[in-house]
């Protein structure tokens, strides 16, 4: 099977990219680069397109035959999706209006789409199973949704076979040490312990902790990012073989709070983590955890690398690996 993978220069993408290696896939990268890094496409060609240009995209569509699309590329930072709505709607939503567009116009039936927890909003119940209502309440988590709904017309009406997978909290590195996670700037809590950590940062702030948690901080579902690609390759494979479109959440059913992350950091690293205590970060709710039933169920999922010490243990590696590089 040919399959592109759009947004593959990321921070999930290039974890995607290593698992199709050890594959009989064919993958084709699309990626314009600006949140990504072209040293993530493990040596395979990158078409630096960016998808706002919706010709082009058609145009490069027309020239290959795929026969399914992975869409990693989109901005994930809530706080600035505050700032920057706009920017938010025209990269994620917009951008792929146009990706399924093209898609349907070139006869590409099979679409797995990156999609977030944070389409639940302010959970009404615990773990948060895909039924939960859809009422997000940051506009990053509104464009997901947004997406998720064009996908159900594309399904309906143009024979659209989608699998859209809702992650919970990203994180951790490739085992192997060679990839992990560089946003620019970062935003997430393990890398930002762990910066902290190795002396890239002096502390780490903890955004709120007066929540109703038995700690008071944020808790939320850990899913390491091996663990995740492995589901869009389950999900892959059950579109291929005829399967149904479907919704999953991906996450390992588990929450710990910001404290409890810090506390495992430091068992992990060996190190005093200084911590500073801030405020709430605006469109944070107080408890994210995923019911992954489903997804166990359907399409036999199981997460292997999603206890903290493998999440801490990766992405600390990792970090070592950044740190030596901006010396
Ligand atoms: N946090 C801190 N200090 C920091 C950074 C984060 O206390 O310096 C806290 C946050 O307030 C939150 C928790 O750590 O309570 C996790 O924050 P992250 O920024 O790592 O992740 P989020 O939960 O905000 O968001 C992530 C993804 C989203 C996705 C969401 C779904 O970035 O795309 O998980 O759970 F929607």
């Amino acid at each position: 099977m040919k399959i592109l993978i759009v947004g593959g220069a990321g921070y999930i993408g290039s974890h995607m990219i290593k698992r199709f290696l050890q594959t009989d896939h064919e993958v084709v990268i699309l990626d314009n680069l600006s949140t990504g890094y072209e040293d993530n496409c493990q040596g395979l060609p990158l078409h630096h397109i960016d998808l706002k240009d919706k010709d082009q995209v058609l145009q490069f569509l027309k020239t290959q035959s795929f026969d399914a699309v992975m869409h990693f590329a989109s901005f994930i930072n809530v706080g600035e999706s505050y700032h920057h709505p706009e920017k938010y709607y025209q990269n994620n939503v917009i951008n792929s209006f146009h990706l399924l567009d093209a898609m349907s116009r070139c006869g590409i039936k099979n679409f797995i789409f990156s999609s977030s927890a944070a389409v639940y909003g302010e959970p009404l119940q615990i773990p948060i199973n895909e039924d939960h209502p859809i009422v997000p309440v940051n506009p990053y988590g509104t464009t997901k949704a947004e997406v998720e709904k064009k996908l159900e017309e594309y399904r309906l009406n143009k024979g659209l076979k989608y699998i859209s997978l809702r992650y919970f909290n990203a994180c951790g590195a490739h085992l192997d040490g060679s990839i992990g996670e560089r946003h620019k700037p970062e935003t997430h809590l393990i890398p930002l312990i762990l910066q902290a950590a190795s002396g890239r940062k002096k502390n780490i702030q903890i955004h709120g902790h007066d929540y109703d948690t038995p700690d008071g901080t944020c808790i939320r579902d850990y899913i390491h990012v091996m663990d995740l690609v492995e589901a869009h390759l389950l999900a892959l494979n059950s579109l291929i073989n005829n399967g149904q479109s479907a919704i999953y959440n991906i996450g390992n059913n588990q929450g710990f709070s910001v404290k409890e992350i810090i506390q495992a950091a430091e068992t992990v690293t060996q190190k005093q983590i200084p911590i500073e205590m801030g405020e709430r970060r605006k469109g944070d709710p107080a408890k994210l955890i995923a019911d992954n039933q489903k997804i166990i169920q359907e399409l036999n999922w199981h997460p292997r690398y999603s206890d903290l010490n493998t999440i801490l243990s990766t992405a600390w590696q990792w970090e070592k690996k950044l740190a030596k590089l901006h010396d």
